[in-house]
Formats: structure tokens, sequence, C-alpha cells
């Protein structure tokens, strides 16, 4: 018997108004997993990404997030939040703070360390994105990937359970998007568990699990990337893939 998946969504439905946009979406995540979501702008990924922590409340279904009952009134859901990292496309780093001051700040927030130690976290964590030496710069004086692990420093410095990355290099250069994808492929292969929305098919390729193609606020199909890039087995998927690749 598999263990219990880490993360387990069960037929979610969101609604925005009369907009229908998840529709019966079931996402199970096993630990260690890394799943790659793909899908048309507006299918919603984001929204699906965004249910997880329950940034969005779901209109019906349900959420466990390491044994933590998402939707449920009585969770601590910002405690619960603390095992769930997210990484966005903006990467949304206070600006007159130091690297090292942006991580330490979310530490010293939200797990309540005194200063050395929250500092002393910190710097650990921007080690392990390879910014130490950058860790006095300010978000200004880095590059938009450099900016971008800075973000991704700050979320695992909270030791989350699960990262989320929604388009974490879409707002990049293209010739800084290779050192973010490394430090995320460094992730994974440290045992993170994670849910990638990209259109980065080469890291899909070489660091997913499985990818997951989303069309309409639905799982159109699922499969290990070899699989789902050669072989789709939905018109749909293969004209997603098609563009994409022809990018
Ligand atoms: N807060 C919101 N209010 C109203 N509509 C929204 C909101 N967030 C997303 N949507 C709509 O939901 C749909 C799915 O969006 P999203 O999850 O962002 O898709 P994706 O990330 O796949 O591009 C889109 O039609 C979008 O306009
Ligand atoms: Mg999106």
């Amino acid at each position: 018997m598999s263990p219990a998946p880490i993360v387990d969504a069960r037929a979610i439905h969101k609604h925005f108004g009369h907009l229908h946009v998840l529709r019966g979406v079931d996402l199970q995540v096993a630990e260690k997993e890394l799943v790659f979501l793909i899908g048309p702008s507006g299918s919603g990924k984001s929204t699906l990404l965004r249910c997880l922590n329950r940034l969005e409340e779901p209109s019906a279904g349900s959420v466990t997030v390491d044994g933590i009952d998402m939707l449920d009134p009585r969770t601590d859901i910002n405690k619960a939040r603390q095992r769930i990292g997210m990484v966005f496309q903006s990467f949304n780093l206070y600006p007159h703070m130091t690297a090292l001051g942006n991580v330490a700040l979310a530490l010293r927030k939200v797990q309540g360390l005194p200063r050395a130690d929250a500092e002393a976290k910190a710097q650990a964590a921007l080690e392990r994105v390879h910014l130490a030496d950058r860790a006095d710069h300010y978000p200004a004086q880095l590059s938009g990937g450099q900016q971008q692990r800075v973000a991704i420093a700050r979320a695992i410095a909270l030791e989350p359970r699960v990262m989320l990355f929604d388009e974490p290099t879409s707002a990049l250069d293209p010739e800084l998007v290779g050192g973010v994808l490394a430090v995320m492929r460094e992730l994974r292969e440290d045992g993170m568990t994670m849910v990638v929305v990209s259109h980065e098919m080469g890291f899909a390729r070489a660091a997913a699990d499985r990818v997951v193609f989303m069309a309409d606020g639905l799982i159109v199909e699922t499969g290990p990337p070899g699989e789902i890039f050669a072989n789709p087995q939905h018109e749909r998927t293969r004209a997603f893939i098609s563009q994409i690749e022809r990018h």
C-alpha cells in the first residue's frame, strides 16, 4: 500500500460569481513528488494552487495537506500555511530591506524568532539558493533571477513540507531562468514535495515525476513527462503541447 498523499485535494470546485473556474478537480501529491501543472491561460492552474493553501476558499471539495484539513473552520490556518511555501511570478520583496532582511523578516514574523536566530537561519537559506554572498544586497541591486531566489529562500527558511510554484520564471529574462530552475532542481533532489505551474517543458522533462494537464477547470490527463509529451492521449493536450513547443 502506498503511503497517504501529503497533498490530497478532492472534488474541488471554485466559483467566482457566475464563473465556474474549477469543476471537480482531484489532485493527490505523494511525499517528495514533483508534480508539474500545465494548461492554457485561464484553465484554473493558479486558482487550484491557491485553493491548496486556502488563499482561495474552494466552493466545494476537500483539501488535506500533511494530514491537516485545510477547510475545517477549527484549523489554525496561519499555522497550517507554514507547512506550505509559495513562490509567485512576482517576487514581492521589500525594497527597503536587504536579501537577508527579507528572509529574516519572515522568520521573525511567522516563527517569532529573535533577530539573531532569524538572521542565522536566513543566511543558511540564502546559502541553499547560492546567494550567501548577496545577503547584504537590496532587491534593486539584484537581478530578477537573484530576487526570485531570495523569494525561494524566504519560503524554504520556514521549513515547509510542500512548495507551490506559480510560474516562477515567467517574469524573468531568458538568461536568468536557468539559475532559478537549477535551485528548484536542487530542492527536489533534497526531497522537497513540489507542485509547479510553469511552461518550462525542459525542466518538466528533467525533473517532474508527473505532468498534469488542465483545461477549462478540469484535469484532462496526467502521466509521466515522457508519456504526456511524446504520446498525449487527448487532442487538447496534443494541441497545447505542440503550441508550447513551438516557442
Ligand atoms: N479573484 C478572481 N475573481 C474573478 N475571477 C477570477 C479570479 N481569479 C481568477 N479568476 C478567473 O478564473 C479563471 C482561471 O484563472 P486562473 O486560475 O488564474 O487560471 P490560470 O492560472 O490557469 O491562467 C480565469 O477565467 C480568471 O479570469
Ligand atoms: Mg496562473
